[in-house]
């Protein structure tokens, strides 16, 4: 049985030197979150209690049903949103207001129309205050990593569904950020683009080496694509399972010759439709 602090199971490149350390990238403490709705002032409890620790250079994927707080935690990592109880820090410090050391990337790509691809990946640079060649060069270096070579020009209306998530993927990386936050970034994708968008963004997140969180609702996608897999409960949420995946991810997508990780599958499909008490923390491996 693994437990859910183990290390990487897969080393992220070393030439980009990253360490496959076990840093904290990221830490939630008691985070407790109510929205208060400005008409009538009724409450909705989206967070109960969540605690989570992110290592730096980890791939973890954030699973739950719709409407258990998975965007609501997403954006208070990305601080545009206050917690109402609990604290989150990035790198040790502590989150207040949204910071170029977080990156996010919405479930419907947040281009700007009026912009070609690559003044949109330019912008995060732009606004750092970089020049134009140096932007630009920063720019050409993503475009070609989400392989958009030769579309710079194009406007995001002359752009596939699957390039535009590309693009702001793009985007956000060219920001250079600590941790990359994605929120349900291919949910809007046919099923074969989305495949191959999960497949390049194993291979970006291997390239750089940053740190990602992924929120889905889909158990394959989660399964294909984290290193852990939070399982959230339903509202007010609380951590209901934390499972390591330790298949190899080339050996992922066929679940029905790989036992080992269609047993993972099969235990996170369980503990998304379980509404019992939560057991955290429990991992399974290929012999669990
Ligand atoms: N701005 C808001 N005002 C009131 N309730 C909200 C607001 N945003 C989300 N909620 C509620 O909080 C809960 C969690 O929402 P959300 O984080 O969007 O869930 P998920 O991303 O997992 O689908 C839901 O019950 C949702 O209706
Ligand atoms: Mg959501």
């Amino acid at each position: 049985m693994t437990r859910s602090t183990a290390p990487h199971t897969e080393p992220v490149s070393t030439e980009l030197g990253s360490t496959g350390s076990s840093d904290v990238a990221i830490s939630v403490r008691g985070i407790h979150h109510v929205y208060t709705s400005e008409q009538t002032g009724e409450h909705v409890t989206a967070i109960g209690s969540i605690d989570l620790e992110v290592s730096e250079g980890d791939f973890v994927c954030i699973l739950g049903p719709s409407g258990c707080g998975k965007s609501t935690l997403l954006y208070l990592i990305a601080g545009l949103l206050r917690p109402t109880a609990g604290e989150i820090s990035v790198k040790g410090g502590r989150v207040t207001a949204p910071g170029r050391d977080r990156g996010i990337v919405f479930q419907e790509y947040a281009l700007l129309p009026w912009k070609n691809l690559r003044a949109n990946v330019a912008l995060g640079p732009k606004i750092q205050g970089m020049r134009r060649a140096e932007r630009n060069a920063v720019a050409q270096e993503f475009i070609d990593l989400v392989g958009l070579g030769g579309f710079e020009d194009k406007f995001p209306h002359e752009l596939s569904g699957g390039m535009r998530q590309r693009a702001a993927v793009a985007r956000t990386l060219a920001a250079d950020p600590e941790v990359v936050l994605m929120d349900e970034p291919f949910a809007a994708v046919d099923a074969h683009t989305r495949m191959s968008l999960q497949e390049e963004l194993v291979r970006i997140w291997r390239a750089t080496g940053k740190t990602i969180v992924f929120v889905t609702h889909s158990v394959e996608e989660a399964a294909y694509l984290g290193d852990r897999v939070v399982v959230l409960s339903r509202p007010p949420s609380q951590v209901q399972e934390i499972v390591t995946v330790t298949t190899p991810r080339a050996e992922r997508r066929s679940s029905e010759v790989n036992h080992a990780h269609a047993g993972i599958v099969a235990g996170l499909l369980g503990a998304m439709e379980m509404d019992v008490p939560p057991r955290a923390h429990r991992g399974i491996d290929e012999h669990g």
